[in-house]
This record gives structure tokens, C-alpha cells and sequence, in this order.
């Protein structure tokens, strides 16, 4: 059998239940942004080019979620500037950013009109299909194991994040089988801790089978965020490490940093996984773009 991405309806105020494969970024489940929820501009990979209607999207949504006050204009802003009007408007917010920080938002109409038209910012080669270069969208398979939802809601977030550069899935893992995980596709396994350092009740039959089954995983690539919280200090994020420990037994290979997630710090859940999986995404690209050579 194989591990099945769930395409049901959303249940609940969690959406605990849509699991579709995200084929583009504009049609991401549950996605309510005009960009298109994969498209983050802050974050999105140096190598990845946004669509025409995913950059106008997060160019506006940033206005309508305050950065200047539009209104109606927006829509109108909208339809006024060409694909490389968005684009000169990104490649200016990306070059007046602060150090440290990944954009400064411009934050007039007036402001991102003169940008649009300026006609002497080069842009790089970029197509309309959201690739640069060429660059193939990466096969991902996110994994979640949650006890009380927050794993799956970062797995969501990293859907959308992901979207604008990836293939993207979402497999409960209580819905995932050993045997159906599909090597050619990276897994982005994100698993909390409950009880004294276990995984969650549903993802406890995916572990067994790993640990009782006979699936051999060579050749599978995966990538771990453990979420926990560091007042378990002897049992921090161990669920996410019995998944792990796992994984490797049945010969996968775990790639990128070890994330993790610490409830009781400060950070938020959704960032710490974004720059994650983008390092891990690095990762990937730069395995993938190292020559083979012969032993
Ligand atoms: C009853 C209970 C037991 C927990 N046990 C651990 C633990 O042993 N180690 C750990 O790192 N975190 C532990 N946690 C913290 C959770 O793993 C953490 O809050 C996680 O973000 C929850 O993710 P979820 O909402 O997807 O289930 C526990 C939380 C609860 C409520």
C-alpha cells in the first residue's frame, strides 16, 4: 500500500484533514492569498523566480495588510504593471534591505510605481512558468506526526512556503506506509514528542512498521524537525529522533540540519520551519549540483 496524501475536504478549524500534492503555487490548498501561497517573497530561494501574478500578489497583499494604504488603487496597481514592473519592484525592496534582513517593503503606490517604471534596474532571466534558469520543481513529500495539531500546521506552512519551487505533499504520517515512500521525492519529516519522548499515538504504527517491517529505504533523502519543548529537558524533541533513528535503520539518508522546535522558547513554529527547510532545500540543490565523479 501506498502512503496516501489525503485530498479530502478540510475538517475543522485546524484543517486537520486536506492532504492534496500542491502542483502550483496558485492552487495550494487552503491558500487564500492572490499570490499564491507558495510564493513568500522574504524567503523565496535566490534560484526560484516568482509568476507574474504570484509577485503582484504578494506585492499587494503586503499593501492591503497595511504597508501602504490603497484601497481600491490596488487593483488598478494591479492590472497598471507588467510582470517586470513586479520584478524591478522586488529586485529594489530585496536591495534597500537592511543588513540582516531580507527586504525593506516600499511603502507607497507612488514609491512602487517609480520602481516599476525604472527602466534601469537590470533583472535576471526569468520565466513565466516561475523557474529560472530552467530550475525543475523538487519532489517533496512533508511528513507530520502531531498529537494536538501544531506539527500539521507547520507542515502546512511549509507547503505554501515551498510551493513556488517544489511539488509538494502532505502525508499524515499515521497515514503513511513504509513501503509506498517514494525515493525520488525528498521527505520533510516534521514530528512532535508526547508522553515521556515518544512520538504521537498516530504516528506510532508508521514507526513500528519501520521498525518491524522489512522496507528497505536506500536511496531515500529526508530532512527532520523535531518539535518539542526544552522543559522535557531529558526528552527534548525525542519523537522526532525515534523517527529519525528509524528512517536510517531501514537505509535512508538524512540530509541538512537537524531542526528543531522549542514550544517554550520564543520563536515562532511556522519561521524556524521555513528557514529550515529552505537550508535543507540548499542542501539538496547543492548535492544535486556537485559532478559525479568516478571512484
Ligand atoms: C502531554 C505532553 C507531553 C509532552 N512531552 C514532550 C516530551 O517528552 N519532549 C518534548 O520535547 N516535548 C514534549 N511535549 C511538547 C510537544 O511536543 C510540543 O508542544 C509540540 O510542539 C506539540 O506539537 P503538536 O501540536 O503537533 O502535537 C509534550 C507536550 C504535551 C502536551
Amino acid at each position: 500500500m501506498r502512503s496516501s496524501p489525503r485530498s479530502a475536504s478540510r475538517r475543522g478549524p485546524t484543517a486537520s484533514s486536506s492532504r492534496a500534492r500542491i502542483p502550483t503555487a496558485a492552487s495550494s490548498p487552503g491558500c487564500t492569498s492572490r499570490a499564491g501561497c507558495g510564493a513568500d517573497r522574504g524567503a523565496r530561494s535566490p534560484t526560484s523566480a516568482p509568476t507574474r501574478r504570484g509577485l503582484a500578489g504578494l506585492v499587494l497583499d503586503d499593501l492591503a495588510a497595511g504597508a501602504a494604504p490603497i484601497g481600491h488603487a490596488g487593483l488598478a496597481f494591479d492590472d497598471a504593471v507588467d510582470f517586470d514592473g513586479w520584478r524591478r519592484i522586488d529586485a529594489v525592496e530585496t536591495a534597500a534591505a537592511a543588513p540582516g534582513r531580507r527586504r525593506a517593503k516600499l511603502r507607497s503606490v507612488a514609491a512602487m510605481r517609480a520602481a516599476a517604471a525604472d527602466a534601469s534596474i537590470v533583472l535576471p532571466e526569468a520565466s513565466e512558468s516561475g523557474g529560472s534558469g530552467g530550475g525543475e520543481r523538487v519532489p517533496v513529500t512533508i511528513l507530520f506526526g502531531s498529537e494536538s495539531g501544531g506539527a500539521e500546521l507547520v507542515a502546512d506552512e511549509l507547503a505554501r512556503h515551498l510551493a513556488d519551487r517544489a511539488d509538494v505533499e502532505v502525508v499524515d504520517l499515521a497515514d503513511a506506509d513504509p513501503h509506498g515512500l517514494d525515493a525520488a521525492r525528498l521527505h520533510l519529516v516534521v514530528c512532535a514528542t508526547y508522553g515521556d519522548g515518544e512520538v504521537p499515538t498516530t504516528a506510532r504504527p508508521f514507526v513500528r512498521a519501520l521498525e518491524e517491517g522489512d522496507a528497505s529505504l536506500a536511496g531515500l533523502r529526508y530532512a527532520v524537525l523535531g518539535m518539542g519543548d526544552r522543559s522535557y529537558a531529558r526528552t527534548y524533541s525525542r519523537g522526532s529522533e525515534i523517527v529519525d533513528e528509524a528512517l536510517a535503520a531501514r537505509g535512508a539518508t538524512r540530509i541538512g540540519e537537524y531542526g528543531r522546535h522549542d514550544a517554550s522558547g520564543p520563536l515562532d513554529a511556522g519561521d524556524v520551519a521555513r528557514e529550515w527547510a529552505d537550508g535543507v532545500l540548499a542542501a539538496e540543490a547543492a548535492e544535486a549540483a556537485v559532478p559525479a565523479v568516478a571512484p
